[in-house]
Order: C-alpha cells, then structure tokens, then sequence
C-alpha cells in the first residue's frame, strides 16, 4: 500500500511517498529555518506563508521520485491512500497542509488518513532497518520543540502516557539555551555542536530537575533559568563570555537536560518490562542523548531512528498512517471530524 503523506505541522513543509509503513519511495523536506535565524525563532505567520508557497513542488518532487516523471493523473494511480498532519502544531501551517490533503484526496477519490504529529514521531523508528526487531510493550521517549513525553506503547494502536513536562519541551530548552549562549537558532544541534568542543572536566554545576522524583515528569525551565544566571555570572561586566566558556556551559546544559531523559526512560522501561526504548522527536538527534540512552540500556534494546526521521517530515507520517489504517473503516474527507481543525 503506496501511502503519500503531507507534514506542515510546525516550520517545515514535507511530502513523502512510503510503501506498506516501512520502506520510504520519496521524503522531501523544504525547510523555512533561514527566515526563522533572521528572528531568532519561527514566526508563525511567516512559517505558513512559506509553506503555502512551496508545498505544491515539494508535493511534485515527492511524486516523481517515488514513481518518475509520469504526469500526475499517472502517478495518482500508483497512490493508494493520502494521509496528513492534522495536529497539534501551528494553527495556520496545519491548515496548508490539510486543505491541500483534503484537495488532493476529493479529486483523486482517495482515502484520506489523519495522523496526530507525536504518533508520526514514533514511527520514524519503523522507517529504520532495525523495524522489525521492535518488540512490545515499548518505553517511547518522545522530544521534539514541543513536546516531551514518556510513552507507553503496547501495540500499534495502543499508547498511554506515563509522563511529560510540566513546562518547557526538551527541544524548547535547547533553543532557549543556544539563545542564553548566543548560539543562534535552532539551538539544539547548535548546542551539541559546541558542547563537543569542551575537552576540559567541569561539570555537574547545574540542576537536574525532578531527577529523583518518582514520577516521569520533566520540567526544563528551571534548568534554563540555572543556565542564565550562571551565564552572567561567569560573563561579570564583560561584554561576551571567552569560547571555552561557553562550550562548558553548552556541554553542561547537554548533560543535565540528558541525563534526566535517560534516566527517567530507563526506569519507565524496568517498571514495565519494556523490551523495547524507542527514541523520537528532534530532539533524538542528538548524539549525547542517542549515546547515553544506548550504553546505558541494559536488558533492554534502545532503538534511535535515523537521523533524517528524526525532525519533522512527511515519511513518519506516512507510516503511522499505514499502521493506524483500516481498510474496513476507511476516513473519507467529509466524515472525518478530526479535520475539523
Ligand atoms: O520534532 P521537531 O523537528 O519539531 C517539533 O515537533 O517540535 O523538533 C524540533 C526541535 C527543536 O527544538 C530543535 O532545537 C531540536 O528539536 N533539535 C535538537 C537537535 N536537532 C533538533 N535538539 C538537540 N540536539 C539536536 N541535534
Ligand atoms: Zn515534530
């Protein structure tokens, strides 16, 4: 079953062609971060308009890698379903990419899929070669800008919450940090690529919030207001704080805000039994976390999707599309009020 997905749920506009869940056609990204580095985060009006502007070539170029240069009418015929990020995420960005959906399927009378953004997250990790090794009940650790969730998942169709932030998203915290450090937007890969110049043994100095707490609960902003004061202290009455300063800060905000999420994961997957730790969300780009989680994961399997899955695209969608899909049911269009948005 050819499923194409569109993704338009935060600043990315994304069209994907993937077969029967597991084997990715075509996933094309056109991402809006260029606009978004001028402001120092997204602004959504802008997000949108860009997306309105660009998803009909991506949509193009999804298509004709997946089935070649064949005219639409052609290439519409070797689609069976459409699917579509119907939240949560930016109001305006969702709306581009679900009237288009809704469009597209209307007039190629296909069967139109909504998928929650968090569950196409989590199938980044069937888009990896490692898919059929997942085994349930899973611990997912889900963290993305938005987001950070410990997961249940026991079955396709079945996952429950053990947990989340009480404030910031793990991804949040990150840009929020690269901005204390001046480090630019998004602050996540620009934090680990400076924490991994610091070669020196400082550390330890910032808080890990709720660490020793029972719950699975995070919260981040305490941690970011640690950093803050931290920053100006060290930085006195001088106008910037040297390279090797920050690196350390960088790193230090990496371990903290890491450790936490390892550890939190690893004792949700021993209450459970997990045999499985599926990490998700942009955040699980990062080394340091996908590091940690995987030496640190004993009796149990820690699986991280590439990294190409791991921030926001239309494959991941595709795929829990497919999982979460009945042919018995099918969603039409018009039926289907979770498009409502
Ligand atoms: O999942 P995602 O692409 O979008 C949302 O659904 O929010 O996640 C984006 C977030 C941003 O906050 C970004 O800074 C963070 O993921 N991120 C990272 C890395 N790459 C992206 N955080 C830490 N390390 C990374 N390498
Ligand atoms: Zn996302």
């Amino acid at each position: 079953m050819n499923i194409l997905a569109i993704e338009t749920s935060c600043d990315e506009t994304s069209a994907a062609v993937v077969k029967d869940g597991v084997e990715v056609l075509s996933n094309v990204v056109a991402s809006s971060q260029e606009l978004h580095q001028k402001t120092g985060g997204i602004v959504p009006e802008v997000a949108a308009r860009e997306q309105g502007r660009c998803l009909l070539p991506v949509l193009q170029e999804a298509l004709e890698k997946a089935f070649g240069p064949k005219s639409l009418a052609e290439q519409m015929t070797m689609v069976d379903a459409a699917a579509v990020t119907y939240g949560p995420g930016l109001i305006g960005s969702l709306l581009v990419g679900v009237e288009a959906a809704k469009t597209l399927a209307w007039f190629w009378n296909k069967p139109l899929i909504p998928v929650n953004h968090l569950e196409g997250h989590i199938y980044a990790n069937w888009l990896a070669d490692y898919h059929a090794e997942i085994q349930f009940p899973a611990i997912v650790l889900l963290v993305s800008g938005g987001h950070t969730e410990i997961l249940l998942m026991e079955g396709h169709q079945k996952i429950s919450r053990l947990g989340g932030t009480l404030d910031d998203a793990a991804g949040e915290a990150f840009d929020k940090a690269a901005r204390i450090l001046g480090l630019g937007y998004p602050g996540g890969p620009a934090i680990g690529k400076k924490a991994a110049e610091y070669t020196g043994t400082e550390g330890g100095f910032l808080p890990r919030p709720l660490h020793d707490s029972d719950s699975f609960d995070f919260s981040y902003s305490g941690l970011k207001t640690a950093l803050l004061r931290e920053f100006t202290r060290r930085k006195g009455d001088s106008p910037t704080l040297p390279p090797e300063q920050v690196a350390l800060l960088a790193k230090e905000f990496e371990e903290a805000a890491t450790d936490v999420l390892v550890d939190k994961t690893l004792k949700a997957a021993t209450k459970v039994g997990a045999k499985a730790i599926l990490l998700a969300g942009g955040v699980a780009a990062n080394r340091r976390l996908r590091d940690k989680i995987g030496d640190s994961a004993v009796n149990v399997k820690a699986f991280t999707p590439p990294l190409a899955y791991c921030t926001d695209n239309a494959a991941m969608v595709a795929s829990a599309a497919f999982f979460h899909y009945s042919p018995q049911s099918p969603t039409s269009v018009a039926a289907d009020p979770s498009l409502e948005i």
